[in-house]
Order: C-alpha cells, then sequence, then structure tokens
C-alpha cells in the first residue's frame, strides 16, 4: 500500500458541507491562551528570579519569611505573583489537558483525569489567591514567641 504525503504547506481543503458545528471555536482559543501566555509567562517568570536572586542584595540566602512578608506588602508584587500563578497554573492545566485527550483512549478514565486537573487548578488559584491578598506576617492577638523577630510586640 502506498500513501501519498501532502507537502506540509499545501492548503488543507475544506469540506463542501459544513460540519454542522456552530459557536466559538474553543481549542483554537484554548491554542492562542498557550502561546500568548507562554510570552507573558518569560516576562513574570524571569522578572520573578532576576529580582529574588540578582537585585535582592544577599541573593538566594535573604530569601525567608522576612522578605517574603516584605514582598507581600507591596501591591505590586503581590499583582506580579498573583498573576504569575493564574497563568502559570491555567497554562499547565490546559496543558495537561491536551496531554490526556492525546493520550488518554478510555472515556472513563479520561473524565477522572479531567476532573482531576480542573480541581487541582481550582484549589491552587483559590488557596494562592487568598494568601496572596490576606498573607499577614504580624497577625494580632498571638502570643509574642511565635511571632518572627522583627513584629514589633502589640
Ligand atoms: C517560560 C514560560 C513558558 C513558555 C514560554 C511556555 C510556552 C508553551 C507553549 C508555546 C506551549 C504550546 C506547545 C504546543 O502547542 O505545541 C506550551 C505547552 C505546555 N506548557 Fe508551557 N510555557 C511556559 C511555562 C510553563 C509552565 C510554568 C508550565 C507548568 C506549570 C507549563 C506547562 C506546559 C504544558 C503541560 C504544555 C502542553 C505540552 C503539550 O501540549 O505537549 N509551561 N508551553
Amino acid at each position: 500500500m502506498t500513501a501519498t504525503v501532502e507537502s506540509p504547506r499545501t492548503p488543507y481543503a475544506y469540506p463542501a458541507r459544513s460540519t454542522g458545528r456552530r459557536g466559538p471555536n474553543l481549542e483554537k482559543a484554548g491554542w492562542i491562551f498557550m502561546r500568548a501566555s507562554g510570552v507573558v509567562l518569560v516576562v513574570l517568570i524571569f522578572g520573578h528570579l532576576a529580582y529574588n536572586l540578582l537585585f535582592t542584595p544577599g541573593g538566594i540566602q535573604a530569601i525567608d519569611f522576612g522578605f517574603i512578608g516584605g514582598k507581600f506588602a507591596n501591591p505590586l508584587w503581590q499583582w506580579w505573583d498573583v498573576v504569575m500563578l493564574w497563568l502559570a497554573v491555567l497554562h499547565g492545566s490546559n496543558g495537561m489537558r491536551t496531554i490526556v485527550n492525546d493520550y488518554v483512549h478510555r472515556e472513563g478514565l479520561r473524565r477522572i483525569a479531567l476532573g482531576a486537573i480542573a480541581s487541582s487548578a481550582f484549589i491552587l488559584i483559590a488557596l494562592g489567591t487568598l494568601i496572596t491578598f490576606t498573607f499577614d506576617p504580624c497577625p494580632t492577638g498571638v502570643e509574642a514567641e511565635l511571632l518572627p523577630s522583627f513584629c514589633a510586640t502589640r
């Protein structure tokens, strides 16, 4: 049996009749999202690494509870980190969805895997967003010896 492989640049011959599918093309939107979020993630991830490791005196040795507390006191870093979290989780889980759709052929198993991906993405985004905007390194009403040394005793 012989098969003819067309040149990769050959225009796709669309079927003459409509396939009957209507509405927005979500797969195409997901494909565009992967590329757009990839570009934004390069800026966010390398900006994050550069600030923490290159521009902070002391480099990685200086990253401790107080350093994170200081960053989360600044709305710029709160938004930087939360957008990086959302995009990384949505990008990673949409990528995993594609891989599962490609390789998991048993319908029941495919649904379980997709459900697990969606639920873990939801939990990571919900908890990460909550902690980013509510983090308080010096909460009131806590015994002084449980607080880090930089908190003034209240
Ligand atoms: C520097 C930042 C990143 C860039 C530029 C980037 C870029 C891309 C691009 C363009 C694709 C689509 C590939 C295709 O459709 O053939 C992709 C797929 C994927 N990405 Fe990323 N990505 C980045 C970060 C991440 C992160 C942080 C994760 C995980 C949390 C991740 C997980 C995935 C997965 C699982 C896929 C699907 C792979 C596949 O379809 O075979 N990526 N990435």
